[in-house]
C-alpha cells in the first residue's frame, strides 16, 4: 500500500471506530485557536481554511462568530461527514475538501491557514517540504498561518503514529523563506481522558 493510501485508511478507521470523546486531540471549544484568530481582527469574509480539521469544532465556532468564507480539508471522508452532521444546515455554508494535504491544489488564495495537530504527522523531509511549498502557494502576502504541533516536551506519537516534535526555533527556521514568526507559546491540552499533551502554538505571517 502506498503511504498516502495507508494514511487515509488509518484515519478513516479512527473516525469510524471512535467518538469525539475517545480521541486524545478533541476539544469541546478550541479556545486557543479562537483567541488567536480573534486577535487578528480579520474581516468576516476572509478566506479561512482548517487543515486536517477532522472532528474539530473550530469551524462551528467560526460560523457562530459570523465568519462566512470557511473551508475545511481532511484526508478522512468519515471525519468530514461527522463534522457536517454536527453542523446540520450550517454545513452548506462551508467548503468541504476531502484530500491529502500533500495532493491539495488550491483554487483560491487564503487569508488564514489553520493547522492544529496535522503537520506534525509528517516525518519524512520530502513530505514536510511539500507541505511548506503548498502552504506558500496558497497564501497571499500578509496572510496568516496558525500552526499548533506537539512541543519538544510533548508526546512522541499520536493515534498510534509517529509524529515530529517541534520547538519555535525549529519552526522559524523551517518556514523562514516565506514566513515571519510573530508569536509562539506553549499550551497544555487536557485530553478527554484527563491526560496532558504539550503543544506549541505559532502564529506566522506570509512575507
Ligand atoms: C490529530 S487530528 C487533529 C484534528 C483537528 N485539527 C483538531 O485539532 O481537533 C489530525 C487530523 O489530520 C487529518 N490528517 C492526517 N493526515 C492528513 C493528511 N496527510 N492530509 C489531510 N489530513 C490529514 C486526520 O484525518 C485528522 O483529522
Amino acid at each position: 500500500m502506498k503511504s498516502d493510501e495507508y494514511t487515509k485508511k488509518h484515519w478513516e478507521e479512527v473516525y469510524t471506530g471512535k467518538s469525539d470523546e475517545e480521541v486524545s486531540w478533541f476539544e469541546g471549544k478550541p479556545s486557543t485557536s479562537l483567541d488567536i484568530i480573534a486577535s487578528l481582527d480579520l474581516p468576516k469574509d476572509s478566506s479561512i481554511i482548517d487543515i486536517g480539521g477532522g472532528n474539530s469544532n473550530l469551524i462551528s465556532h467560526l460560523l457562530k462568530n459570523d465568519y462566512n468564507n470557511l473551508s475545511i480539508l481532511d484526508i478522512s471522508e468519515n471525519a468530514l461527514q461527522r463534522t457536517k452532521s454536527k453542523l446540520g444546515k450550517s454545513a452548506a455554508k462551508v467548503q468541504w475538501i476531502n484530500s491529502d494535504i500533500l495532493n491539495f491544489e488550491p483554487t483560491q488564495d487564503f487569508e488564514l491557514w489553520h493547522d492544529r495537530a496535522t503537520f506534525h504527522f509528517f516525518t519524512r523531509e520530502e513530505d514536510i517540504l511539500k507541505y511548506i511549498d503548498i502552504l506558500g502557494r496558497s497564501l497571499k502576502t500578509g496572510a496568516y498561518f496558525i500552526l499548533a504541533t506537539f512541543s519538544t516536551t510533548g508526546p512522541k506519537r499520536c493515534s498510534g503514529l509517529e509524529i515530529t516534535q517541534y520547538s519555535p526555533e525549529k519552526l522559524k527556521e523551517l518556514f523562514k523563506v516565506d514566513f515571519t514568526l510573530l508569536e509562539s507559546f506553549e499550551k497544555i491540552h487536557k485530553t478527554p481522558f484527563k491526560t496532558e499533551q504539550n503543544f506549541i502554538y505559532n502564529l506566522f505571517q506570509k512575507k
